[in-house]
């Protein structure tokens, strides 16, 4: 699965989040999120991940930037499982 993910991360995430997952990137106006489990895990649950990926809402229920794209109709419930998969092994 996190295989899986890693492949979906590249081809969608690294391009604002870094081959490293570390963000920090300036792209459309905003700096990119570190999106390393060992830092999303400080406020995020695997629920309001998958709602932040899905749909752009941080850990609170607010709005993430409109850089972060919301991946909804792009993606899967299942692909964005298989990325969350991959982050954990960050
Ligand atoms: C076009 C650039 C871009 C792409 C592509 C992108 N992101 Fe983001 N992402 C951002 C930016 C900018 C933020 C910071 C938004 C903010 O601070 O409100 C962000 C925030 C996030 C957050 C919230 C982190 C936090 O600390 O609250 C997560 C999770 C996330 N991105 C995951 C992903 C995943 C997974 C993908 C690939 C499916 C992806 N992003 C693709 C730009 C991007």
């Amino acid at each position: 699965m996190a295989a899986a993910g890693a492949k979906l991360y590249k081809q969608h995430c690294q391009s604002c989040h870094g081959a490293n997952l570390q963000g920090g990137l300036e792209v459309a106006g905003a700096t990119s999120a570190n999106i390393r489990w060992s830092e999303l895990k400080k406020s995020y649950t695997a629920t309001t991940l998958v709602r932040a990926i899905m749909q752009g809402k941080d850990e609170t229920d607010s709005p993430l930037d409109a850089a972060m794209p919301r991946w909804h109709g792009t993606l899967t419930t299942g692909q964005v499982n298989e990325i969350i998969a991959y982050l954990k092994t960050k």
